[in-house]
């Protein structure tokens, strides 16, 4: 049997007054990690939280924790993110001078290193990078806040990559974040998306198990 297209639920997109049930919800439903939006209003225009909610929830699953660190200054995030029980780290290059340093520091730091980038960033920015990352977050909205619309550059931007990956014969995951919905979801991962954030697109009915399981089944169908 196909294992199921790993799906990301962001926390943005969840009830902060019953954090704990909507996590349980995703998790029931066939979630394969969390996705915690950082934001420090100055990166990106609004504020979020810091690892200590990762810390909060990490003994409600063993699932993988990824940290999207929208801040400047991120090296200073991934001491406090390793106790706080992250799995892997989200940097952006556009956020610090120092991008091989800091991705570096996380997995030295024993996480899993991943690139995140902007919709306005040249994906070449990437190349130099690609032997330091487990992952890459490619932003299909500019970043800073849930339930944007998508970007339709994403599509192209997915086949430089896919092209840019096969000429280094390295294959990290490839996650999009923003906008990922119903409509969106199959014809990204034709494009070399092997997993998708999603935050709004989980809870517009009010049933995140089951449009889980539907944007799962659209990548099959
Ligand atoms: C945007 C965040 C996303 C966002 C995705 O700045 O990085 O993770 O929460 O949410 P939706 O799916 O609502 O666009
Ligand atoms: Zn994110």
């Amino acid at each position: 049997m196909l294992s199921p297209f790993p799906i990301y639920p962001s926390l943005l997109a969840f009830n902060i007054v019953c954090l704990g049930e909507s996590l349980a919800s995703v998790v029931k439903a066939g979630a394969a990690g969390l996705h915690f939006d950082i934001m420090d209003g100055q990166f990106v225009p609004n504020l979020t939280f810091g690892p200590m909610i990762l810390q909060e929830l990490r003994p409600l699953t063993e699932l993988p924790f990824h940290a999207h660190l929208m801040v400047y200054t991120p090296e200073a995030l991934i001491q406090p993110m390793v106790e706080a029980g992250a799995t892997r780290l989200y940097l952006h290059p556009e956020s610090t001078p120092h991008i091989h340093r800091a991705l570096t520091q996380v997995r030295d730091a024993g996480l899993e290193a991943g690139v995140a980038i902007n919709p306005g960033t040249p994906m070449m920015m990437l190349e130099p990078l690609l032997e330091l990352v487990d992952g890459i977050l490619v932003m299909s909205v500019d970043p800073g806040f849930g339930g944007q619309a998508f970007l339709p550059i994403t599509y192209q931007r997915l086949a430089e990559l896919r092209d840019m990956l096969a000429r280094h014969g390295v294959s990290p995951s490839v996650e999009c974040d923003g906008g990922v919905d119903l409509t969106t979801i199959a014809p990204l991962a034709r494009m070399g998306m092997t997993g998708a954030v999603v935050g709004t697109g989980l809870f517009h009915n009010g049933d995140p198990c089951a449009s889980l399981r539907q944007l799962q089944q659209a990548v099959i169908d």
